[in-house]
């Protein structure tokens, strides 16, 4: 992988948002891979920003979710859908008909995971997926022990994940226990995966997915099989990589 490192989260939210621009001028209905929670919000930012500025067509660019909370009623707030059209498909302005999210709707999960790879391979593959990781290594919700070759499915998220995201949610109790989430077989179907991470608390998770053995016990060591990675992380997250 190409492993570059940066300043703060702005400079790679910059970094990335150029990589996207030229990708969609070449290729105006591009496939983005969107991660959610905080790790990619500086690149959604960069993006809006060079959109506005006028040079760029998007209304053919089409998207599609790394994942879903498993059962949150239809419209929370934090369900990954709400969250996809208010940090992505609103300030992009996106096509929202082309921004795809996997469906956590208990009573249709399931076809959800077959239907979501079905429509990844009917658009065509994705071009870019911007990623995240986990304290645990997760990469989408792959926690340790999730198959290498594993496509869209249900998983069960780990305590660790939970309390994490227990910042999104007016109680801990209220994160759901399960999710639908892109495989790392499916991820690693991507043409450019883009990993990013900041602050120490994701240190150990870098070297691990950098450096260490390709293993199901850190998900992201699988970016390593991919032939085309770049790892974009600040200097505390790279802290500890050799
Ligand atoms: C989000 C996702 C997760 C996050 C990871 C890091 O769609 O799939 O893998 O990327 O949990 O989360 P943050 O960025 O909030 O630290």
């Amino acid at each position: 992988a190409e492993l570059v490192i940066v300043e703060d989260e702005r400079a790679a939210g910059e970094l990335v948002a150029g990589s996207i621009v030229s990708l969609i001028r070449r290729k105006p209905d591009a496939v983005l891979g969107l991660a959610t929670g905080s790790t990619p919000l500086a690149t959604y930012r960069a993006l809006a920003g060079r959109i506005a500025e006028g040079s760029i067509d998007v209304r053919g660019v089409r998207g599609f979710a790394l994942d879903e909370y498993v059962g949150l009623p239809a419209g929370h707030p934090e369900s990954y859908r709400s969250v996809i059209t208010r940090e992505v498909v609103e300030p992009l302005g996106l096509t929202p008909e082309l921004v795809r999210v996997p469906n956590g709707d208990p009573e249709q999960i399931q076809h959800a995971g077959a239907d979501y790879e079905a429509a990844i391979v009917a658009a065509g593959g994705i071009d870019i997926q911007i990623l995240g990781i986990g304290r645990t290594g997760h990469i989408g919700f792959n926690e340790p022990g999730s198959s290498l070759a594993s496509l869209t499915r249900v998983k069960t998220l780990t305590a660790p994940t939970r309390a994490d995201n227990a910042r999104f949610f007016d109680s801990p109790d209220d994160v759901p226990m399960h999710c639908i989430t892109q495989g790392i077989g499916t991820i690693l179907r991507a043409r450019h995966l883009v990993l990013l991470a900041f602050g120490e608390a994701k240190a150990e998770a870098i070297a691990a997915a950098v450096e260490g053995p390709v293993t199901a016990s850190q998900p992201g060591s699988a970016v390593q099989l991919h032939p085309h990675t770049t790892v974009i992380v600040d200097e505390a997250a790279a802290a500890r990589l050799e």
